[in-house]
């Protein structure tokens, strides 16, 4: 797509927009954790998954933006909570993230670990929120929707998804892993996330049963692109365009894609998995699904240096 990088600057803002409506008021006496909360939103990242979740919604029919826009920003504030504790002390110990200090550098760490408390639950009160209003409108169809998406939200992120392989990964930090097992935490760890993006999306444009399996297919593909990308970018990227610390892997002494199959295979396991997707993306029954936005924005995605 020839004018990829203006749409995409559109969509982020559209995206930044909503996601800075959502977020709480810095007032009264435990102000602090509020402040905590949005230096970490408002530090940036590509919201990537919010504008999944938009452009899913988009391509397979939805138009009212208010019906997704609450859980654009649930997304992210989840999504950032989880970046928030990856870089305590305790986890991987980083001082930088979105080209900013970490949380726990600028709070110290006691807030830093209520600040991705914070940002979680608040993340379930606006879906709970956009439930409560959808029910009150009537529509049985659309509190379906909503009671599915809100679903997908808790268990993506939740013990069997994100969480779960998070565990995985902390506990075998430092130990041989082999490859179910780094697929594994791949899988659970980014995959779930960037599937609950496109879930939800598809599930709120009114997506059946089956559609939203072969979304949740598509994502799973990305979301493995996507995450032997970040270990590839953790060796031969910067810090000036990641925003973040690299060899951050080889501190922490982590197995990744690259260190258990070496770059030039990890650069091939990128296109296959890429492959898969835009397979995948084809299959849905999209019309002309080649030229939309989120076609493109999945090359990008997968090709992406920081
Ligand atoms: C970078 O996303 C993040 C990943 C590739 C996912 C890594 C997974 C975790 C950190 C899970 C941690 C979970 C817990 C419970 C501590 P990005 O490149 O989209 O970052 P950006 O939003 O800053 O652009
Ligand atoms: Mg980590």
């Amino acid at each position: 797509m020839m004018y990829f990088d203006a749409e995409l600057e559109k969509r982020a803002a559209e995206a930044e927009e909503i996601i800075k409506k959502y977020l709480p008021k810095e007032e009264g006496l435990h102000k602090t954790i509020f402040k905590a909360m949005n230096y970490s939103v408002n530090a940036g990242g590509k919201r990537i998954r919010p504008i999944l979740m938009m452009e899913t919604y988009r391509t397979m029919g939805g138009t009212d933006m208010e019906l997704v826009a609450p859980f654009m920003a649930a997304i992210e504030m989840i999504h950032t909570y989880s970046l928030i504790h990856d870089d305590l002390p305790a986890l991987d110990n980083d001082d930088f993230r979105r080209g900013k200090p970490t949380s726990h550098k600028m709070f110290g760490e006691a807030m830093a670990v209520l600040a991705g408390d914070g940002l979680q639950s608040y993340a379930y009160e606006l879906a709970a929120k956009k439930l409560s209003s959808v029910t009150n409108q009537g529509d049985p169809e659309m509190v379906r929707r909503v009671v599915r998406a809100m679903r997908i939200l808790t268990e993506k992120p939740g013990v069997n998804g994100m969480i779960g392989g998070q565990t995985v990964d902390v506990e075998l930090t430092g130990k041989p892993v082999d490859e179910k097992v780094l697929q594994f935490i791949f899988e659970l760890k980014t995959g779930a996330m960037i599937e609950a993006s496109m879930m939800i999306g598809a599930c709120l444009a009114g997506a059946d049963r089956d559609q939203i399996h072969d979304v949740e297919h598509v994502a799973y593909c990305i979301g493995m692109a996507f995450q032997i990308r970040d270990d590839i970018l953790d060796v031969i990227s910067s810090i000036d365009k990641l925003g973040k610390d690299t060899q951050s892997d080889a501190k922490n002494e982590k197995t990744t894609w690259v260190t258990l199959y070496g770059m030039d295979q990890a650069m091939e396991d990128v296109d296959k998995y890429s492959e898969f997707a835009f397979y995948g993306l084809k299959k849905l029954g999209v019309e002309n699904v080649e030229d939309t936005f989120l076609y493109a924005l999945v090359k990008w995605l997968i090709a992406r240096d920081h």
